[in-house]
């Protein structure tokens, strides 16, 4: 009774919720004209600079939907597919959700579409589209495309040194003190916690900055109402899976550890990731393990926030004159 109850309930927000973010399922037929030869760079500059903030109206949003070509797939996650596509000759990237995780389609569109989301260290978004009705619908999220994939692939086949690991750390920390800021005012941005930041979330960018993608699971705080919303997708987190080569943690639990697995290791022995001895003799590598060490630390209390993160790992760049 209570999960049907729950269904019910479930189907109606997203109705109700896709009718208030004009997602309606009746307006498949209009489209907006795109005059030939504006780039999406331009169309979202000019949206920017004239519209609501938020990205780029919805019928233009729809309309660069029905005109993209899938080229080939270049991702599978837990709830969708991630293609590369061309949208008039531009690579974008595609994800399609699983018919059954609208409410994640639902909340990475709603996120990406907070004012002042846009930020460099974030995944460009493009636009949002759902087709269909009944059974059957098929969800879109369009936003920038990395040919260099995730950061997780890119440790795979790449070895960083110093200057590359602190422009990829100083980036994804600016993204991320982005996310966490709450800025005032009515044309303001609540506080954003991620909730899923790992390395197949975060996407290297051709001039080896990188951006952070994946808002499915994010919670938004606004302090004037000092409410906290939370999305109505129950998936969190990720299980850290072992593929091939280690992981933190891989030699402590079973490859496909459980929530009780982890927190018996992390929060009830209290353990952390081995680093090697190396670390030791670089000046570099000392000061990042001394930040993470402060980022694990057992009391919640005591761990560094995404701002000062940010601030030392700027002063890290400064000192080795890396170019950000
Ligand atoms: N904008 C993008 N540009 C280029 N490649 C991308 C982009 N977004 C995702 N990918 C690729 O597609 C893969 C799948 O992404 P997706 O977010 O669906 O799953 P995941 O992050 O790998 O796993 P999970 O389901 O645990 O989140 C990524 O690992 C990445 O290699
Ligand atoms: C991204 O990939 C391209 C082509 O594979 C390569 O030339 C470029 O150096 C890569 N960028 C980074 C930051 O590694
Ligand atoms: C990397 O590219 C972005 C644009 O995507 C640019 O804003 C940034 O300044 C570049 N950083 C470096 C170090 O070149
Ligand atoms: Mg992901």
């Amino acid at each position: 009774m209570i999960i049907l109850f729950s269904c019910f309930c479930y189907k109606h927000y997203c109705k109700s919720m896709a009718k208030r973010h004009c997602y309606n399922r009746d307006l498949e037929q209009d489209e907006a004209f795109i005059p030939a030869g504006e780039s999406l760079k331009d169309l979202i500059d000019q949206s920017q600079s004239s519209g609501s903030g938020s990205g780029l109206p919805l019928l233009v949003q729809r309309t660069i939907a029905k005109q993209i070509q899938m080229v080939r797939q270049v991702g599978k996650g837990r709830y969708g597919e991630v293609w590369m596509g061309k949208w008039r000759g531009e690579k974008v990237a595609v994800k399609v959700f699983f018919t059954t995780e609208e409410a994640s389609w639902f909340r990475e569109t709603e996120i990406y579409q907070t004012v002042l989301m846009r930020h460099e260290n974030i995944l460009g978004f493009i636009a949002a589209d759902i087709k269909g009705t009944g059974s059957w619908t098929q969800l879109y999220l369009i936003t920038d495309y990395h040919e260099n994939g995730s950061l997780y692939d890119f440790l795979k086949c790449t070895t960083l040194d110093n200057r590359a690991l602190l422009k990829l750390a100083y980036s994804a920390a600016c993204g991320l003190c982005h996310l966490h800021t709450e800025i005032y005012g009515t044309q303001g941005k609540p506080a954003i916690a991620h909730r899923d930041l790992k390395s197949k979330n975060i996407l290297i960018k051709k001039n080896g900055t990188c951006c952070i993608a994946d808002l499915g699971l994010a919670v938004k705080f606004n302090s004037d109402t000092n409410e906290v919303d939370v999305p109505l997708n129950t998936r969190v987190g990720t299980k850290r899976i072992v593929e091939e080569y280690q992981l933190p943690y891989y030699d402590m639990v079973p490859s496909d550890p459980s929530y009780e697995d982890m927190r018996e290791v992390v929060c009830v022995k209290r353990l952390r990731p081995v680093v090697s001895n190396r670390w030791n003799s670089d000046e570099c590598l000392r000061a990042i393990l001394k930040l993470m060490s402060e980022c694990w630390a057992h009391n919640p209390a005591s761990r560094l926030t995404a701002l000062r993160i940010k601030k030392t790992l700027a002063k890290m760049v400064e000192s080795q004159d890396v170019k950000i």
